[in-house]
């Protein structure tokens, strides 16, 4: 007789969201940059973020069951060197921003059903690229954290030596151009996005260091020309925005802006071909569906066939392993 099956993974994931909250609420509450003052008991802690003793010790507890924080002999909690080192502001790892956009998204995921029942986003995206001040700095500035930290693996994947003049479409913060100025010697970049990205781009680009070389410009893919001539693009995170026909006009504008032999680097969360995996990019193809009208992930094999049609040749792919998730296609444009 087969043994019973055991439903434990099933009440696993109905229950998942649970550590997503405690963490969210935890980075919320600062109570990591609180502990790296160091150890203390709950009640301490409490009085370090102004909230309730009791609630308190209940998350502290929480935290220490995920491994964020741990309990001495003495009843002090202290960070472990992941939070220590992610989750304290200050930190040159300081990942907390990301954190709360994904705090900002959770509700939406809370009416999944509803969007597949009709198709359609429930909040409005603009929300977070402008229109709403407070979502679109969490937006931004966890873009910013994410690429400053784990997503250095990708500026180093991307070789733009002897470049002068780099396109950044959809460049967010701008974090990428500015980590690709300061290891390409010579490369001068322009962020091309939506307005209320990039004025947040443009403190971030001199808080950086970098403003000489890095320009951010106001611009929308739907309706604007490239403003300028370029011997180099960079196209990251963008695409799983938009349906297949908005991804090839985008490349088709991205080629007419490029110098013939000009690279163009497309950096994204990408499905494997058959689209059932990895595990990562078809949840994120969900959290894009939840975000974006036309949200999806997009085929290295898709990819290949629209960079054709658009001028260019596939030289180069490299996937990128978790936290990074990103897979990095090289090409140029076609003489
Ligand atoms: C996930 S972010 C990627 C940012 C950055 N390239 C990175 O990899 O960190 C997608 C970017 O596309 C921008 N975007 C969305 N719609 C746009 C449009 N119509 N025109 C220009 N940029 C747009 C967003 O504002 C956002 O900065």
């Amino acid at each position: 007789m087969n043994a019973p099956l055991n439903p434990a993974p099933l009440i696993e994931l109905a229950t998942a969201y649970w550590g997503s909250a405690t963490l969210v609420a935890a980075v919320r509450l600062k109570l990591f940059t609180h502990l790296a003052a160091g150890p203390a008991p709950s009640s301490m802690v409490a009085e370090r973020a102004s909230t309730d003793p009791v609630a308190t010790d209940a998350l502290l507890a929480a935290l220490a069951s995920l491994r964020l924080v741990q309990k001495d002999g003495e009843g002090r909690f202290a960070n472990t060197p992941l939070a220590d080192t992610f989750l304290v502001e200050g930190r040159p790892g300081y990942l907390g921003p990301a954190m709360l956009y994904n705090g900002d998204i959770y509700p939406l995921w809370g009416e999944l059903d509803g969007v597949v029942r009709s198709g359609d986003v429930r909040r409005a995206p603009d929300q977070y690229l402008g229109d709403d001040a407070e979502r679109t700095r969490n937006f931004v500035h966890g873009m910013h954290h994410r690429a400053l930290g784990v997503g250095r693996a990708v500026a180093q994947v991307i070789d733009l030596t002897g470049r002068t003049r780099l396109a950044d479409v959809g460049g967010g913060p701008g974090t990428y151009s500015a980590l690709l100025c300061q290891q390409t010697p010579g490369l001068q970049a322009e962020v091309l996005d939506l307005p209320g990205v990039v004025a947040i781009a443009r403190e971030i680009v001199a808080d950086l260091g970098v403003a000489d070389r890095v320009k951010c410009t106001a611009f929308d893919y739907y309706r604007d020309a490239l403003p300028g001539r370029y011997d180099a693009a960079l196209v990251s995170g963008v695409l799983h925005r938009e349906q297949p026909a908005q991804v090839q006009a985008i490349l088709g504008a991205v080629a007419e802006a490029l110098e013939p032999g000009g690279v163009l680097y497309l950096s994204d969360v990408m499905l494997d071909d058959d689209r059932a995996g990895p595990t990562f990019a078809t949840m994120f193809a969900l959290n894009m569906r939840v975000l974006a009208h036309d949200g999806r992930c997009h085929t290295v094999a898709e990819s290949r066939a629209w960079l054709d049609a658009a001028g260019f040749d596939l030289t180069d792919v490299t996937r990128l392993p978790a936290p990074i998730h990103y897979t990095v296609l090289r090409a140029e444009r076609r003489r």
